[in-house]
């Protein structure tokens, strides 16, 4: 009979973590229908002691069988060979994390294989290994360069790729696209313009755009999860060519979004546009978290703290440093020649984040949406250069900015 052989082979099992008889099973491991060897133990203590060994077992039954938590039926995607996962700080990307409280419905999905960059493309110094090299170590992370004409116009043609591989981005965004397809579009208009995506390794960074939807604050990484009627996504791209970086982001609308989100949406572009409009030499860098707080405030929505603009060029992210909160203490005053970004990130609810187990994903705290817009800009002599201006072709995908 099925139950006494059941029932003696449960009682010859012995403890994995002490060799005793063992009369125990792991409940994960039968919530798994993984085998009872090795899933027995004969006291609670000894459970105890192998668990930093014993749950590695869980997780790689999870890995070779892979299924996508609580979302929706057109994201229950079938587990594909091709897909990886996301490790970082020995953290795996499963929407099932057991230490995990999710902020928000949103969860994580498998991520695909890292895309090729073709040989001839001018790679920036952690394209190999994962690691910037020059970035940690330069001056430029103290003093604000003063770009050369050169320099400038440089910037000046990589922040146009950069804006029109965005472009091509928003193209595509529709309900039922994945955020990898996204990453794909970027990754392929990007080297086709003979550039290499600043993201891709970048700190290990997995892909080579930031796609961030709907509570994530900044630095999702594209995955299968297919893109939801009434989401929001920011896709955040930065280009490498000719030996500088551009970098700009925009946050889109996929199918019908709720005028909570459309206004959250509209007043983060706002808020970008108001800080773009008081930047010329002699202003304060703090003044631009005045700019962005007072017209985010106004409207209820709170300011994230814990990431800001930056300076660019030769380096993906120097001095200055530009919070986009009000009251900072940001050191230094606007000159002719600075490239940098302003980047605020605005969110629905509280202001502040929360990071997922796979060390990028900023959430907000409370799971309410974030959006973000994002540009490089030149200070010149009376005022400002928008470096990744919107072109005669973008598409017209913001309302209040057609008729
Ligand atoms: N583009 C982002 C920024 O605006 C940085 C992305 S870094 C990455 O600064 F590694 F997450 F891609
Ligand atoms: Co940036
Ligand atoms: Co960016």
């Amino acid at each position: 009979m099925a139950g006494e052989s059941d029932m003696a082979e449960t009682t010859t099992l012995s403890c994995a973590q002490c060799g005793k008889p063992a009369h125990l099973q792991c409940p994960k491991c039968v919530e798994l229908k993984l085998p009872r060897e090795g899933a027995a133990f004969c006291t609670q203590d000894c459970f105890k002691a192998s668990w930093v060994s014993h749950k590695s077992v869980h997780l790689k039954a999870k890995l070779s069988s892979f299924g996508p938590g609580t979302p929706g039926e057109q994201n229950s995607a079938a587990p594909d060979d091709d897909w990886l996962y996301c490790l970082k700080k020995g953290q795996t990307r499963t929407p099932k994390h057991p230490l995990f409280d999710w902020t928000g419905t949103l969860r994580p999905y498998p991520i695909s294989k890292k895309r090729i960059i073709p040989a001839h493309i001018d790679q920036p110094d952690w394209a190999m290994d994962g690691i910037p090299k020059e970035e940690p170590n330069s001056d430029l992370q103290h003093v604000v360069e003063i770009k050369t004409t050169e320099q400038i116009e440089r910037m000046r043609e990589t922040c146009r790729i950069a804006r029109e591989v965005l472009d091509a981005a928003a193209r595509v965004i529709r309900v039922g696209v994945t955020t990898d397809e996204i990453d794909e579009v970027v990754h392929e208009a990007t080297i086709a313009a003979g550039g290499y995506p600043s993201p891709l390794n970048y700190h290990f960074f997995p892909k080579s755009c930031c796609t961030s939807v709907n509570e994530i604050i900044c630095h999702g990484i594209p995955d299968a999860r297919k893109l939801e009627d009434g989401d929001i996504v920011n896709v955040d791209v930065t280009v490498y060519y000719k030996g500088v970086h551009g970098d700009l982001n925009e946050t889109f609308f996929v199918g019908n979004v709720d005028e909570a989100s459309r206004r959250l949406v509209q007043c983060t572009y706002e808020c970008l546009e108001k800080a773009i409009a008081i930047v010329k030499p002699g202003v304060r860098f703090r003044e631009i978290g005045e700019v962005i707080n007072r017209h985010a405030s106004m409207s209820g929505l709170s300011v994230v703290k814990s990431y800001c603009g930056h300076g660019i060029g030769e380096l993906f992210h120097c001095a200055p440093n530009i919070p986009h909160y009000g009251r900072n203490k940001a050191v230094g005053v606007m000159k002719a020649g600075q490239t940098f970004t302003i980047e605020p990130m605005i969110n629905a609810g509280v202001w502040r984040d929360r990071m997922w187990p796979d060390g990028w994903t900023a959430v907000t705290a409370d799971g309410k949406r974030s959006a973000q817009f994002e540009h490089t800009l030149l200070v010149t002599g009376t005022g400002v250069e928008v470096l990744t201006a919107r072109l005669p072709t973008s598409p017209k995908v913001f309302p209040w900015l057609n008729s």
